[in-house]
């Protein structure tokens, strides 16, 4: 009887020995070092998403949340150094401080791929092991003022008092920002480009917040009442605040309307896409910048050319650029896949 536990026994230890063995060893993947400029960010929660899904089985990621400050994220990095990471992925908090972050990888001679936030391009150049993965900013401001130049045109009943000119209100996002700088004036310019009249009745930032977007939007009601017709948003949070608020004063009820329109194409939006609250947005391709942050990553922490069995191009900046896609009620389910 003895024996035969002592076999039972054996065996168990090799069963277990063996599965130890099939399974992925994890110190055998590389670690990457990934800071999200603030996780109480919504597009930025489906870019982190994307990465972690990319990652699996891949790497392990090392990854910080810089709570908006540039000072707690330089300490994340050097935490991120010192602990061994192979490769950088840097969403800055503030665009400006992508030299400080270079300095500390140059050091430490690690390769550094920024994503989202954009750094000035000489600032890129100052490395040659640092990259960019994100969009061309421009881009989403024209998609945004071709679509509003489309649907104003569509709907001349949204030319409330008639005077042929569209009042409206702009929520940008973060100051500085390249998204946010680059769709306020690019809109604009688009829709008088096309030979529509403006007049901007309030242009602050919401810094890509749905709260503050939301309390903006509550004073401009107040203020200007049915005189706004058109809520020009830089992100899809903001607008979400700003239905909230149009909501609550008896707009999208049988009577009152207001064009709403954003940038991101993230899930919550397509709802209110879909209900009538929102005329479109500018699809900004969360699945494919996080996957394509992850690749570059990847391959330079382990030693490879970044761009090494992808099928992604680089511009003349060193920058992996996911292209914006207008979306409306009448291309809804590509913007779905594109979050799936
Ligand atoms: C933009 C996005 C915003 C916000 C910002 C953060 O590309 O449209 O919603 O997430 O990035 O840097």
């Amino acid at each position: 009887m003895k024996k035969l536990v002592a076999v039972l026994l054996i065996m168990m230890m090799l069963f277990s020995l063996t599965a130890c063995a099939a399974e992925p060893k994890e110190d055998a993947l590389p670690t990457i070092g990934v800071t999200i400029y603030k996780y109480d960010d919504n597009f930025m929660s489906f870019v982190r998403r994307a990465i972690q899904t990319a990652a699996e089985g891949k790497a392990v990621l090392e990854m910080n949340d810089s709570q908006n400050s540039q000072a707690t994220q330089n300490d994340q990095v050097d935490t991120m150094i010192s602990k061994g990471a192979k490769a950088l992925a840097i969403n800055l908090v503030d665009p400006q401080a992508a030299e400080a972050i270079i300095a500390k990888a140059k050091v430490a001679d690690l390769p550094v791929v920024f994503f989202n936030k954009e750094p000035e391009a000489t600032v890129l150049a100052s490395y040659d092991k640092a990259w960019y993965v994100g969009t061309t900013s421009a881009e989403s401001g024209i998609i945004q003022g071709e679509l509003v130049t489309d649907m104003w045109n569509a709907n001349p009943d949204w030319d409330r008092n008639g005077d042929g000119v569209m009042s409206y209100v702009l929520l940008k996002g973060e100051p500085g920002h390249p998204d946010a700088e680059a769709r306020t004036k690019y809109v604009i310019e688009t829709v008088v480009a096309n030979g529509i009249e403006v007049e901007e009745l309030e242009l602050q930032t919401g810094m890509w917040d749905s709260v503050k977007g939301k309390e903006l939007m509550d004073a401009w009601i107040s203020k200007h009442g049915d005189s706004i017709e058109m809520v020009i948003c830089n992100n899809d949070g903001m607008a979400l605040g700003a239905i909230q608020s149009l909501n609550a004063s008896g707009y999208f009820g049988a009577d009152k309307f207001m064009p709403v329109v954003g940038v991101d194409a993230i899930p919550d939006a397509l709802e209110e896409i879909k209900a009538g609250r929102m005329v479109g947005t500018v699809l900004n391709d969360a699945k494919n910048q996080g996957g394509a942050t992850l690749d570059l990553a990847l391959n330079v922490a382990l030693g490879k050319d970044p761009l090494d069995g992808t099928s992604w191009k680089f511009d003349d900046n060193k920058a992996v650029r996911v292209p914006y896609v207008g979306v409306t009620i009448d291309n809804i389910e590509f913007a779905e896949d594109a979050y799936k």
